[in-house]
């Protein structure tokens, strides 16, 4: 094909469509140009700054008809930063966008027609609603840098607030960074793999308003830390802080060994009534108000009558099997984090449910083994899996097991939509798809789906 554009020469275009990261695309020509930071229905001039043989990436120049749905972000460094990548959208027409993803992926990557995919649920507030943060700390250009990194980079934003954390935060990395300044504390060098203080990590209790700080450090101790603790222990909430021992040349932001300095070893939050107990390591959900939306439909899908036995695979702390027990008449929760399953099995305990077990280790190795030893069956499994989606060993086991209803939670529509090949072919039928936007303003979003066993 003749490539239609030259890098480094501008060209007049249209924008037809928002692609998976949140970037413009349109085409020259009928070339397709991605660029990012411009929105559908907007006419731009555009710089091409990579020529590839099928598509191109242009600088967005000038905007000459502006889109009705573009916003001024609210955040100062929205442009810089990798967090957000939709703030220059309004929110409405970002749950549009991400209905609309959702339903791509479901007939393109996993063949699905005429299964409408229900508008994305958002929420009233969209703003300051992470319950879960994670600072990168670095060399700035005199202090510290304490923020995000910048989109496609480890290179540090340096910020003091974020629109999408609880405010909270504002406060802490406040005094932490005083604090590194003031004792002159080594901040860690990711390419050089030196220096001690990489990350702040903080998670905080919507409910129970129970704050943890954990400072993450290439080391073992962190010097004056008696000091860090007096002044982060008066903010309001702090009820532990603890360090993370992460020795490694890794982008995991957390080790394997935690040590309390102050306090608790762990915070407790509740959604639904239901109490939860969350150690530094164990995964937890970040948006508390969606988490119960995205929840109440996992169990709203499964139609619940009182006689189920319920398998809830990649099961974390145990939150969405203490649901689901309260429904069901039996629940099996498979988890790899040995850390997440002692909370779960503290977590049924504290809320006096007594119809949940849980079981560490891989679910593709933990439920092929317990189906062939022990023939274990299920009326429902439940899976909500990491980003990369199920193990191909587990859906096979799962199609074994043949359970009337599988309900798919999944933080990743193109892995979930590859994973629902496996299920279609199966014998599982899509029966209903909600979207839950777990992530403002990011292009991310949580899906939730109810497949049902087809008559053979
Ligand atoms: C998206 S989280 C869901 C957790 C939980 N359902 C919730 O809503 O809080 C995925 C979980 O899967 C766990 N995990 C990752 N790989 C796993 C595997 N192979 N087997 C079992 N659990 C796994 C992670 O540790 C994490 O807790």
């Amino acid at each position: 094909m003749n490539i239609p554009v030259e890098k480094n020469k501008i060209y007049e275009m249209t924008i037809d469509a928002l692609g998976s990261n949140g970037e413009g695309i349109g085409r020259i020509d009928g070339f397709t140009v991605f660029v990012e930071g411009a929105l559908p229905g907007e006419k731009i001039r555009v710089l091409i700054v990579k020529v590839k043989k099928n598509y191109g990436y242009g600088k967005l120049m000038e905007t000459l008809e502006v889109s009705p749905e573009r916003r001024e972000p609210v955040c100062p460094v929205a442009k810089q930063c990798g967090g957000c990548q939709l703030q220059h959208l309004s929110y409405e027409a970002e749950l549009a966008y991400k209905t609309k993803e959702v339903q791509d992926d479901l007939e393109r990557i996993a063949g699905i027609k005429g299964v409408e995919v229900k508008p994305a649920l958002g929420m009233a507030d969209p703003w300051r609603y992470r319950n879960k943060a994670q600072f990168p700390v670095g060399q700035g250009k005199n202090d510290c840098a304490i923020g995000f990194y910048a989109k496609r980079s480890h290179r540090i934003v340096d910020t003091d607030r974020c629109f999408l954390q609880n405010e909270c935060n504002d406060e802490i990395i406040g005094i932490v960074r005083q604090f590194l300044n003031e004792f002159q504390i080594p901040l860690y060098d990711e390419e050089k793999h030196k220096g001690l203080v990489r990350h702040i990590l903080t998670r905080i209790g919507r409910n129970s308003g129970e704050i943890m700080v954990c400072i993450v450090v290439n080391g073992k101790k962190l010097p004056n830390s008696d000091r860090l603790v007096e002044r982060l222990k008066k903010v309001e909430g702090v009820v532990s802080i603890v360090l993370n021992v992460n020795k490694e040349k890794t982008n995991v932001i957390l080790g394997k060994k935690v040590i309390t300095l102050w306090g608790k070893d762990t915070i407790t939050d509740s959604i639904d009534g239901i109490e939860f107990e969350i150690s530094p390591l164990s995964f937890y959900q970040v948006n508390p108000v969606q988490t119960e939306v995205l929840y109440g439909k996992a169990v709203e899908l499964s139609d619940l009558k009182g006689d189920e036995t319920v398998l809830d695979l990649y099961c974390g702390i145990g939150t969405i099997s203490l649901f689901f027990a309260r429904k069901a008449k039996r629940v099996f929760g498979v988890e790899i984090v040995p850390e997440a399953i002692a909370d779960a099995k503290k977590n049924a305990e504290r809320n006096g449910i007594t119809n949940a077990e849980f079981a560490v280790g891989a679910a593709e190795e933990v439920i092929p083994r317990l189906y062939e030893e022990e023939g274990i069956t299920a009326d429902i499994v439940v899976v909500d899996p990491p980003r990369k989606g199920c193990d191909e060993k587990l859906l096979e086991t799962i199609l074994q097991i043949s359970p009337e209803k599988i309900v798919y939670v999944s933080c990743n529509p193109a892995t979930w939509a590859r994973d629902l090949v496996v299920l279609k072919e199966g014998g599982y039928e899509v029966k209903e798809v909600q979207p839950v936007d777990q992530f403002p303003h990011s292009v991310h979003v949580e899906v939730v789906s109810l497949l049902q066993k087809r008559d053979m």
